[in-house]
């Protein structure tokens, strides 16, 4: 790509192993015209999930990358060195993680210092790791909500960047609780990322 072609534009990749209404709410803002930035990229480890499709509603390039064999959600060395060939390729400047179940390392972490970022549907610091929003329910919390922060080598330690809160109803499930919570995470991480 020409340098001239990308004169201040921002580059984004998506990382994601899910549904993709996340990257469905920030390819929406790019398409009004409210996010200043361009998704270049999106990657999957899983083959079929519905992030691939979205990427395919609006025309960003999407690859799968194989994530070894590793257990506990570690990518394997191959797969994080591919992923960075892959979005050194793409000349990516930030990486958002949207429901990428996959812990991130090195040389991934040192190669975007402060340039990675993951959205999470709790309080940070509070129930980090999986099932947060079943873990909030059942603890009698009376609001939980969604954190957009940065990705450093800890599961979801990194600085904290914008918090939305939701209430939790009486009668409320998983299900309905996390539409809502859902409904938090893409205002803030359209917000997060339109303000890079
Ligand atoms: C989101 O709720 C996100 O917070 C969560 O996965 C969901 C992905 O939804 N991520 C984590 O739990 C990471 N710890 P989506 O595929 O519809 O965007």
């Amino acid at each position: 790509m020409e340098e001239s072609d990308r004169a201040g534009e921002k580059r984004i990749a998506i990382l994601g192993s899910g549904k993709g209404s996340n990257a469905r709410a920030i390819l929406e803002a790019e398409h009004c015209g409210k996010l200043g930035a361009r998704i270049a990229l999106i990657l999957s480890d899983r083959p079929g999930v519905g992030i691939l499709e979205v990427a395919g509603e609006y025309g960003v390039p999407a690859r799968v990358v194989n994530p070894g064999t590793s257990r506990g959600g570690v990518l394997s060395d191959e797969a994080l060195a591919e992923i960075l060939r892959m979005v050194r390729e793409a000349e990516i400047d930030l990486i958002a993680c949207a429901g990428f179940m996959r812990i991130l390392r090195d040389p991934l972490l040192s190669a975007f210092p402060g340039r990675i970022l993951n959205v999470h549907p709790s309080l940070l610091p509070k129930y980090p790791g999986l099932k947060a929003v079943a873990r909030a329910l059942e603890a009698g919390e009376k609001e939980t909500g969604c954190t957009v922060h940065l990705v450093d080598a800890g599961v979801d330690t990194g600085r904290i960047l914008s918090q939305k809160r939701v209430p939790i109803r009486g009668g409320d499930t998983v299900e309905s609780l996390t539409a809502r919570i859902h409904e938090a995470e893409h205002q803030a991480y359209v917000e997060v990322i339109a303000g890079w």
